[in-house]
């Protein structure tokens, strides 16, 4: 088991460059199995859920050439095989798996999804997308069996704005016959991605970062390149870790834009900071306001920042509420900062009410989630004396050289094996 071992309360300072975004990349590597041709993906992050998506990639028979930050996929003849649970369950993201064979084959086999336990994550909206467009879907021992004599454009209303439902029916749509109208679609900046990525290689994709997305049918799509977006929310961890502990902190390579919800936030709390134009400089903040944070799809306050900014909360002058509208149970970082002598009540499992300013001092806590590990990387980082985070193979998953980063700006982080 790998832990972390943090010895807080240091000045960070220097310059953390963001990598890029998880949340695209894990879907923008399913996507290109949708391509009959070569297809490129630049800016790749380092982390472990994109060996996870490689070992799907290399199970199916693409030919996969990774070299650092690039990924070359040459998908023309692959094998497309029921994906085993070992492999399916390692992450959320490869139910893009399952639209984009779907989407190119009409056929697929797989078991459920796996991902972070913060909630029931049901794939209903996915599922109606399917049969909407023309599939017939069998659910049996956590297993899906789908399949399609045509798929064929038509209009899906989502029940709400899924991420995961956009992207996946963007992805089983774009080869379908006529087209395709998402309503009530998610709007994160990801899905742009993903939709300008199939584009280049030739879809008709228009609407994507709005709530009503068109998709005219293509027969075939072709080579294509992209190159990851920076990944906000690890843009919005280090800057909080900037608000907590810098002198200076620079994170750069960010697009600001897509980090509104957390900057204003962030003034609303007399937190200073500058934008200098792909970067952010922070510095440690005294004397915060508290504030009400309440999560939204995007552009509103993203959930998976949450559980990083309950972290500087407990900092604040008062009472801060957090309301968690997108997940059931997504608060399992609370016991370990109380733990940590934070004073935070939980009020039901979608609010919590923080009561600062409160000092930290270090201690074990467990990484429960990837962004409850993050609370717990930032929380050690402004503590007094060692804070040990078991279970680190979560953080590990999302925050690509986490280690590496940290010390280059003069945290005392390290990273053990146990
Ligand atoms: N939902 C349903 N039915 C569905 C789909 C979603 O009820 O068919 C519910 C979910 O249970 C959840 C809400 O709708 O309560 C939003 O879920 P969404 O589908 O938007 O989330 P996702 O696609 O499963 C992605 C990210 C998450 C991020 C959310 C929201 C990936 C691989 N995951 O999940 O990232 O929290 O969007 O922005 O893209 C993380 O990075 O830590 C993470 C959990």
């Amino acid at each position: 088991m790998k832990q972390i071992i943090i010895e807080g309360n240091h000045i960070l300072t220097g310059k953390i460059e963001v990598g890029g975004a998880k949340n695209s990349a894990v879907a923008l590597i399913p996507a290109a199995l949708l391509s009959d041709d070569i297809v490129t993906i630049d800016n790749i992050p380092n982390i472990s859920d994109i060996d996870a998506l490689n070992e799907i990639l290399e199970y199916l028979g693409a030919k996969v050439v990774h070299n650092d930050k690039v990924m070359i996929i040459d998908s023309k003849n692959i094998n497309n095989r029921e994906i085993p649970e070992n492999i399916s369950s390692k992450l959320r993201a490869s139910y893009y798996f399952m639209s984009a064979l779907l989407g190119k084959y009409k056929h697929v086999e797989m078991y459920f999804p796996g991902g972070c336990s913060i909630g029931a994550r049901p794939i209903d909206q996915t599922l109606k997308a399917f049969e909407q467009l023309g599939a017939t879907v069998i659910e049996k021992n956590k297993k899906y069996i789908i399949d399609a004599e045509e798929l064929r454009g038509c209009t899906i209303y989502l029940d709400m704005p899924s991420v995961g439902a956009t992207i996946n029916t963007i992805l089983a749509s774009v080869r379908a016959t006529g087209e395709t109208i998402i309503r009530n679609a998610a709007k994160e900046p990801e899905i742009v991605n993903v939709a300008t990525f199939l584009n280049n290689m030739g879809a008709q994709i228009s609407g994507a970062g709005t709530s009503e997305i068109r998709v005219i049918g293509v027969t075939r799509l072709g080579k294509g390149f992209t190159e990851v977006i920076p990944d906000r929310i690890e843009a919005g961890t280090y800057i909080i870790v900037g608000a907590l502990v810098g002198n200076n902190l620079e994170i750069a390579n960010i697009i600001p834009e897509h980090l509104e919800a957390l900057l204003f936030k962030l003034r609303e709390m007399h937190v200073n900071y500058k934008i200098k134009d792909n970067s952010i400089i922070i510095s440690r903040a005294i004397d915060m306001k508290p504030t009400r944070v309440k999560t939204l799809g995007y552009p509103g306050f993203p959930t998976d920042l949450q559980q990083p900014l309950t972290s500087l909360l407990v900092h604040c002058n008062g009472v801060s509420t957090l309301e968690e509208t997108i997940y059931e149970n997504r608060f399992k970082n609370v016991d370990y900062l109380n733990k940590m002598g934070a004073n935070i009540d939980i009020v039901n499992n979608q609010k919590i009410k923080i009561t600062g300013p409160t000092k930290l001092i270090g201690t074990e806590v467990v990484a429960t989630d990837l962004r409850a590990g993050a609370c717990m990387v930032l929380a050690g980082l402004a503590a007094t004396g060692k804070t040990v985070i078991k279970d680190v193979d979560h953080i590990l998953r999302g925050y690509e050289n986490i280690i590496i980063k940290l010390t280059n700006v003069g945290a005392k982080i390290s990273l053990e094996e146990k």
